[in-house]
């Protein structure tokens, strides 16, 4: 079977591409650029390399670097942003920082003849994240597209079958990344052979196996990603599975009823619901640090399941719904810390159970999705948008009380009323509002009033790991703005987001 090598440099997209390649019926690994040699990957009879993104510079001595060999190999090579810039270090070109104009997000990009680019327009559009860039292309190699601020977005030697991107083909923002992948699995001479097995016939059948005769505890938010890990272990474990839904204080307005109401019927008794709003807060006053506040959420919740499942006469392992994006942003390997989503990076070193069952931890939110509508799980909570585990705390900039609670509850409501209302088309994935810890001047009923300021966000995404801002009808942005002015007394002020991810996150924390 035809196999490409994702050699991974740290990058934040580095499962993504191994995705997009396997959506081409390629099969695709990743292996750290630290565990394997040149000597291996021509053992191992590769069909083709990617070489990554990472964080790091070239030009660093302690960054990630690999043994130039691998360039006179015989085996296609596609360099991606970091993965660029070394294939141009490592044949002899340079690379220096773009200084002040680093370019972050959606770019027109220019392309010409190249097999690479077979089949794509001249003009279109690209997603780019960089710092540094390929300020001269090494010998043999020649500069095959351009954007308003690069000159050399792509550089190639036909001759050796090296390709280099500095922009990310493997975003779904950039507009033909699918048609640049498979001319380069084309290059590559693969045969399209490979399907991915049904993932949830597959794990349901392993953890049968695995966890026969065990007792496991659920982590139930209501959201996607624990609804359908719930689900997949209910099949495997039956009773033996027991779900436990955490209300902090941190949920949206109405959440937790919300949640009872849907899976009271499914799960019966193997349902738990634990008031701990008072624990979280008191935990979390005084704080204002984000990544603390995520670390302290993060050990809450581990030690309410603690504390559950003594109750209970023990459990053997701890179930959470962590999808692939929760892993990478924690910081996996080599990749940057983004931000410590709850259940992973949040994750005390010390937890009483045995062990942590996370049978979504490889897979993006739209293949969570079809695995969820394959179990049989209606598409009203299959389609749910995501709910981050750490709740408003994240959309509290600053620290979290009872009083902005409320206020932030009262405007997410009316934000995520006006938009289903509205019927709009090309519906965000996800929308919420924020309360910022600015305050601004504002006049109601003819007094001064400094009050709080509300920011809308709404992106349109499908993994979550990239992420365009929605370009929300004005009416209904306005509707929004006068419904939170008039009926919060203390919101001086309403503002729409319109920052794509990257350079920003979805959550503002
Ligand atoms: P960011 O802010 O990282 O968000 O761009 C990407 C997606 O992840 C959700 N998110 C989280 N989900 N625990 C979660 O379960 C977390 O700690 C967490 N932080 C962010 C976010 O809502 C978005 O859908």
């Amino acid at each position: 079977m035809d196999t490409i090598l994702v050699l991974d440099f740290g990058g934040q997209y580095n499962q993504l591409i191994a995705r997009r390649i396997r959506e081409q019926n390629v099969y695709a690994v990743i292996e750290s650029f630290r565990d394997i040699t040149v000597q291996k990957i021509i053992e191992r009879g590769y069909s083709g390399i990617v070489m990554t993104g990472g964080p790091n510079s070239v030009n660093d001595p302690s960054s990630p670097h690999f043994d130039p060999a691998l360039l006179d190999a015989g085996i296609p090579v596609l360099g991606i942003c970091y993965g660029a810039q070394l294939m141009a270090y490592m044949a002899g070109g340079t690379v220096a920082e773009a200084g002040a104009e680093g370019e972050y997000g959606r770019t027109q990009l220019t392309v010409g003849e190249d097999e690479l680019f077979s089949g794509i327009p001249e003009s279109s559009i690209c997603w780019m994240s960089h710092r540094d860039r390929i300020t001269a292309v090494p010998r043999g190699f020649r500069i095959t597209a351009f954007t308003p601020q690069c000159m050399c977005a792509a550089m190639s030697d036909a001759s050796r079958k090296l390709y280099a991107v500095q922009f990310h083909p493997e975003v779904t923002h950039t507009r033909y990344g699918t048609q640049i992948f498979s001319n380069f699995l084309d290059i590559c001479g693969c045969d399209r052979q490979w399907k991915m097995s049904r993932f949830a016939v597959d794990t349901v059948e392993r953890y049968r196996r695995e966890l026969a005769g065990k007792k496991v505890l659920m982590a139930l938010s209501g959201g996607v990603d624990s609804s359908v890990t719930a689900a997949l272990l209910g099949e495997a474990i039956g009773n033996d599975l027991t779900c436990v839904f955490v209300d902090h204080g941190l949920l949206r307005k109405n959440e937790a009823s919300a949640v009872e109401e849907v899976f009271r019927p499914r799960l019966g008794s193997g349902l738990i619901c634990v008031d701990a709003k008072e624990r979280f807060l008191r935990e979390l006053s005084g704080v204002t640090d984000p990544e603390k506040k995520r670390k302290i959420i993060g050990e809450q919740f581990i030690r309410v399941f603690e504390e559950t499942s003594q109750s209970l006469g023990g459990s053997d392992l701890l179930a959470q719904g962590t999808i692939y994006p929760d892993v990478i942003e924690s910081g996996k390997g080599d990749s940057a810390v983004i931000k410590s989503h709850h259940n992973v990076g949040g994750i005390p070193s010390d937890v009483r159970f045995s062990g942590i069952v996370e049978p979504l931890r490889d897979l993006f939110k739209d293949e969570v999705r079809k695995v969820g509508l394959e179990l049989g799980l209606p598409g009203h909570i299959v389609n749910r948008q995501p709910f981050p585990g750490p709740g408003l705390a994240v959309r509290i900039t600053g620290e979290v009380t009872e009083e902005k609670l409320d206020i932030l509850r009262e405007a997410d409501a009316i934000f995520r009323e006006e938009i289903d209302a509205s019927g709009m088309t090309g519906s965000p994935d996800q929308y919420f509002a924020v309360l910022t810890d600015t305050s601004a001047v504002g006049v109601k009923g003819d007094s001064r009033l400094y009050g709080s300021v509300i920011a809308l966000r709404a992106v349109t995404t499908d993994d979550f790991m990239t992420a365009d801002w929605t370009r929300i009808p004005f009416e209904v942005l306005e509707r929004t703005s006068v419904r939170i002015t008039n009926s919060i007394p203390s919101v001086a002020r309403v503002v729409y987001d319109i920052t794509s991810k990257p350079p920003a996150t979805v959550e503002w924390e």
